[in-house]
């Protein structure tokens, strides 16, 4: 029996969110609230056999046989994602014997952090260092996002690169698909819930219903958005945060204008500008899930107390974390 134990994290947009969508770019933070995966393999198992225990997705000794995993074509269950990845890493470097994983998660979905851009970084990680240690990210990324299309044939995949890269990073969502890490000493920014989860696939949808009834008018708000993520390049890469606070401020309206804001996150965004933040937006795809704010330490003191008497949820997760790495303690 050989195990294996790694975690990938959750990420925030800072910029670029559905815009990169179309042939786009973004920047991303991958943030230290992590997914733990565990592989037990036992390659003489006489019935080869996977199982997953993922209480965070509600899966409880979920059970198939190994080739018929590796020869489904079609998903709709909460096992989909890891059984993607077994049959698009079985592509590259055939796997046999048998398959416990556990899954272990600091967050769930309602949070829209990307968990499951998480379990497909985690699971290929833990893939990899089983059967082909030497792969490298960009590799485990690109069979992350043929896994992930297989599933749900949406998504830019920039959820996956932060996940698999870690730290901050700018995505480039063309052939030939990249991405750049973006060294930083500093990201000041909060995390605030807005309690209400999000359902990416239909925002994606509805903004692209959108452009495709306005194209005159959502053709050149995408277009400010990937300008307004250039020059965010420029601005993170120089920690200037006045430049950058005040391009999320921009990039907010503009996914106001796209149709994604909800009356909680406008109201965070308020709230943190009042309190003097350099800036404050939205963080994903609209609708719920979180928004960020980019705040000096001694604002920051300031706007956790503005939240709290708003009721509202700072997340107690730090940006520009690690990425899929492996860990030394098993999940009981
Ligand atoms: C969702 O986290 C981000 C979107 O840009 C969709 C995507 O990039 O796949 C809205």
């Amino acid at each position: 029996m050989r195990r294996v134990i790694v975690s990938a994290p959750g990420k925030l947009f800072l910029l670029g969110e559905h815009a990169v969508v179309y042939d786009g770019h973004a920047l991303l933070t991958a943030v230290d609230s992590r997914l733990t995966l565990m592989i037990d393999h036992d390659p003489d198992a006489t019935t080869p056999t996977v199982t997953i225990h993922a209480p965070n997705v509600g899966l409880d000794g979920w059970s198939a046989s190994l080739p018929e995993v590796l020869t489904r074509t079609a998903y709709a269950n909460k096992s989909s994602f890891i059984e993607s990845c077994l049959k698009r890493f079985h592509e590259q470097t055939p796997l046999t014997g048998g398959f416990v994983v556990r899954t272990q998660s600091d967050f769930g979905a309602e949070l829209g952090l990307g968990s499951s851009s998480a379990v497909v970084a985690a699971t290929l990680y833990a893939l990899a260092q089983l059967f082909a240690p030497d792969t490298n990210r960009m590799t485990l990324f690109e069979m992350g996002l043929d896994a992930i299309q297989r599933v749900q044939t949406l998504g830019s995949g920039a959820d996956l690169a932060a996940a698999i890269f870690g730290g901050t990073i700018y995505y480039v969502n063309r052939k030939p698909r990249h991405v750049i890490e973006i060294p930083l000493d500093d990201l000041p920014l909060l995390i605030i819930y807005s309690e209400t989860k999000a359902g990416t696939v239909n925002l994606v949808k509805e903004v692209r219903a959108r452009y495709r009834r306005y194209p005159a008018i959502v053709e050149p708000i995408i277009h400010a958005m990937l300008n307004t993520v250039e020059q965010g390049k420029q601005a993170l890469e120089a920690e200037d945060w006045p430049t950058f606070g005040e391009l999320m401020n921009v990039q907010h309206g503009l996914l106001h204008a796209l149709g994604v804001d909800t009356a909680a996150l406008a109201e965070i965004v308020f709230t943190a500008r009042q309190h003097g933040a350099f800036g404050a937006k939205l963080s994903g795809a609209g609708g719920g899930d979180c928004a960020i704010v980019l705040a000096t330490e001694k604002q920051q003191a300031a706007l956790q107390t503005a939240f709290a008497d708003q009721h509202r949820r700072v997340l107690p997760f730090k940006p520009h974390a690690d990425g899929v790495r492996v860990e030394t303690a098993p999940i009981s």
